[in-house]
């Protein structure tokens, strides 16, 4: 019975692909990244993390190279260009103003040009896909440099995901056909928000993320219903990582520091730490920002049901085109 089952699944398998495959779309999709350091793979001059992103497993999702950052495409051969382009920046959110006061408004007028200059044509972005990342530097940006409470970024959080969705307006318009975002995560449980003492998450924090992604989440529906064309997909980053954090077996198998940062040289680490934890491989978190390594994997296949929106596709989720 087991096999018999297994026998279907593949044929059911073979028929979407068929289905799917059928107007010329072998080609993989190549993969456009917009948004802040949970994706940024060097155009701010360091990955935050001391190793893989989630930028490069969902590369891989998509058999793809990690696509060539911003910052390097003079230096990059027609081949890597094909894979598409990374034009996130550690720092980055909607608003002018931030860590970097490179807003994501500014980085879709960097794939514009990209456009512009013929470096991607129309047929390439039809059969292609944005990772927007939106963890929400500019919420961080008001309760650290500029000393707001968290009633701000509760006052905040309707006028952010407004601009976001006037971004994700845009990407759609340059002929984008699938457009995955990601949610914010639960910034509460980060290291440093997170209660040792108390072994509990900020809940605050944890409150505000989620009414950010409800917000985002009413947005992404009313986007899908606008006829055009293009897909939105919503990647829950909050309970992706809330699993990573919270699952019971890796409690026993020894992830004792789930809730702090593997890198100890400061509050934000590139890839390379004079101080680290004993077991990077059993962490969860680089620094009090980002996942590590480690982290990305798991909070990756917590990610791949949303990926392929198919249930067959948790289980052939390398498979591109049930994505398309
Ligand atoms: C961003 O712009 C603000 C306002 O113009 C300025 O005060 C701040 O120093 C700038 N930050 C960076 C990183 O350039
Ligand atoms: C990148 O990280 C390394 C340590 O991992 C650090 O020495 C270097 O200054 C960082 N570079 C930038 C541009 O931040």
């Amino acid at each position: 019975m087991e096999t018999k089952g297994k026998l279907f699944a593949l044929l059911l398998l073979f028929s979407l692909v068929a289905v799917s495959t059928g107007h010329g779309e072998k080609q993989n999709a190549r993969l456009f990244v917009i948004g802040d350091s949970f994706v940024d793979t060097g155009n701010m001059g360091n990955r935050t993390s001391d190793g893989l992103m989630l930028t490069d497993y969902i590369a891989s999702f998509l058999h793809r190279r990690t696509p060539v950052i911003y910052e390097q495409r003079k230096k990059a051969s027609k081949s890597e260009l094909e894979d598409g382009m990374n034009f996130a920046r550690g720092g980055s959110g909607v608003l002018d103003v931030s860590f970097n006061n490179y807003s994501m408004a500014l980085q879709v007028g960097n794939f514009k040009e990209q456009i512009a200059q013929n470096v991607y044509t129309k047929v390439d972005l039809e059969n292609s896909i944005a990772l927007v990342s939106y963890t929400g530097n500019d919420y961080l940006y008001k309760t650290t440099r500029q000393k707001g409470t968290m009633k701000d970024v509760f006052d905040q959080t309707k006028p952010i995901v407004d601009l976001l969705t006037k971004n994700l307006r845009e990407i759609r318009g340059l002929g984008v056909k699938k457009i995955a975002i990601f949610g914010t995560p639960p910034r509460g449980c980060f290291p440093g928000k997170y209660s040792e003492t108390l072994r509990k998450c900020d809940k605050t924090w944890n409150k505000a993320s989620r009414q950010h992604n409800k917000l985002l989440k009413e947005s992404l529906k009313i986007l899908n219903k606008e006829r055009h064309g293009s897909k939105f997909v919503y990647l829950d980053l909050y309970n992706a990582i809330d699993s990573a954090l919270f699952d019971k077996i890796r409690e026993i198998v020894g992830f004792a520091n789930r809730f702090k940062a593997c890198c100890l040289d400061a509050h934000m680490c590139g890839p390379i730490a004079q101080k680290k934890c004993k077991n990077p491989e059993l962490s969860i978190f680089w620094d009090a920002g980002h996942l590590s390594q480690n982290g990305a994997n798991i909070v990756y296949t917590y990610l791949v049901p949303s990926l392929s929106p198919t249930p067959l596709g948790y289980y052939f989720g390398t498979y591109s085109y049930i994505f398309i």
